[in-house]
């Protein structure tokens, strides 16, 4: 059906410039996908994976905590204590299956199966197959309370300010 040879010379000029505007359109497609499949694998191979939370984190100055203080850091999964002038960090994650325990009168209770430990994180009732875990408290250069958890110590074994 080639009427080339009956189109005006307008007609032509015409047709060749929407040929370079589509050229041009599927060269910039061509290159805008290229470009976007490039980014799109840098995504994919990028790694994802998060490390968790440092396990070493200062909770404040010794003054922010009156003596008495029993406060459960959730996103840290630790319990501050303070008795005098002495601090512990007591895990609350529960021995059990690892729910996270809340501090009770007595100690700490595991909402999930029932798990009760004493104040120093010693089993006294549940599932629980072994006490709470203690970890080492110490004082930054800042002045900080910083706790470690890395380094587990003997259960009631306080720091002293
Ligand atoms: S996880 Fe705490 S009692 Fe089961």
């Amino acid at each position: 059906m080639g009427n080339h040879g009956t189109q005006k010379p307008a007609e032509q000029e015409e047709a060749g410039g929407r040929r370079r505007v589509l050229t041009f359109l599927s060269a910039f497609g061509l290159i805008g996908s290229a470009v976007l499949s490039a980014f799109s694998n840098f995504v994919f191979i990028k790694p994802r994976a998060t490390y968790g939370q440092p396990s070493r984190f200062h909770v404040g100055k010794p003054d922010d905590f009156p003596s008495g203080t029993k406060l459960a850091l959730e996103d840290r999964r630790i319990c501050l204590v303070r008795d005098g002038d002495q601090f512990a960090a007591v895990s609350t994650t529960c021995t059990h299956l690892g729910c996270i325990v809340s501090p009770s009168d007595t100690g700490y209770s595991c909402p999930c199966h029932g798990s009760r430990y004493d104040q120093d994180g010693n089993v006294t009732g549940g599932p629980a197959p072994k006490p709470l875990a203690w970890y080492k408290v110490s004082l930054a250069p800042n002045g900080e309370l910083e706790v470690d958890k890395d380094q587990e110590i003997k259960p009631g074994t306080y720091f002293n300010v």
